[in-house]
């Protein structure tokens, strides 16, 4: 069986740890988690130590992130089989703090992105990025890593870190990594867990629905008209969709020329789960 990676819990002994790696000349590589570790998050520790001779992996379930009527309490929590998968890819070491040590007493700071954070995900979640960007800004500052591994799965997400990184001059560059899917496309997710038998059957129709009105718009259907056809076409399962839309790849802001890089991203419910996907045209 591997070694399980060391575990640190607060910010001194991380940067000690990481003022090791930087001593014996490793450059050092951060995956953000929130645990409940998949497949996706496995790629992302692969394409960490690709890149660095060392990998962080941080496990914090950030409750900045989650509105009160959100699933906080109920999201996965798994540390033991976490490590043990973290250990199977040669993951160095783990940063797993509590609240606590992320959010003292008196912590009154939130960071807030432009940008990429308009629209999609932040008029359904309007609290959402900013939590993000307060905790991937302290990852950030507290781990000082060469590189940070965000998955494509969470698009916007990966679009306001990278402009977050940039804006503050973190000198942290963030490594997009692609989508992991199960064989019929659904894209691996830790809330998939959520899922009964039966919508874990449905539950492919967002990525069918996406990948149909990239079709659509390479054979010449205008973006608007291809999205409302996959919003149709989710609704049709019984989901309720929060959004189908077609943005510019790389500022994820609204369209305005057919010649523009096109991003399609969607977020819908299937029961008490909000699933979300995206994929290139
Ligand atoms: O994608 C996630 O798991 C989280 O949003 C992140 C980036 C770890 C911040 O809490």
């Amino acid at each position: 069986m591997a070694t399980l990676p060391k575990v640190v819990g607060r910010v001194r002994d991380l940067r000690s740890a990481v003022a090791g790696f930087r001593a014996e000349g490793s450059k050092v590589a951060l995956v953000p988690t929130m645990g409940a570790l998949h497949v996706g998050h496995m790629a992302l520790a692969e394409r960490a130590r690709e890149l660095a001779g060392r990998t962080v992996v941080s496990i914090f379930v950030n409750p900045a992130q989650f509105a009160p009527h959100e699933d906080f309490d109920k999201y996965p929590r798994a540390l033991e089989a976490d490590l043990n998968k973290l250990a199977e890819v040669g993951v160095d070491l783990v940063y797993a703090p509590t609240a606590t040590e992320m959010y003292p007493a008196g912590f009154a700071t939130r960071i807030t992105v432009g940008g990429p954070s308009e629209g999609l995900e932040t008029d359904f979640r309007p609290h959402f990025f900013g939590g993000v960007a307060t905790v991937v800004g302290k990852l950030f500052t507290q781990c000082a890593p060469d590189y940070a591994m965000f998955g494509e799965k969470d698009y916007q997400q990966l679009k306001v870190v990278t402009r977050l990184s940039k804006d503050l001059d973190l000198g942290v560059e963030v490594v997009p990594v692609p989508t992991i899917r199960e064989e019929d496309g659904l894209a691996l997710s830790s809330r998939n867990a959520y899922l009964d038998e039966e919508q874990r059957k449905v539950a492919p129709v967002i990525y069918a629905a996406l990948t149909r009105a990239a079709e659509q718009i390479r054979a010449g259907t205008e973006p608007q008209a291809a999205v409302d056809t996959a919003s149709g076409m989710i609704s049709a399962l019984g989901l309720k969709v929060d959004y189908v839309a077609a943005r510019h790849a790389e500022t994820l802001a609204p369209l305005k020329d057919a010649k523009e890089p096109i991003r399609l991203l969607a977020a819908a419910w299937l029961g008490q789960t909000r699933l979300i996907d995206n994929i290139p045209v």
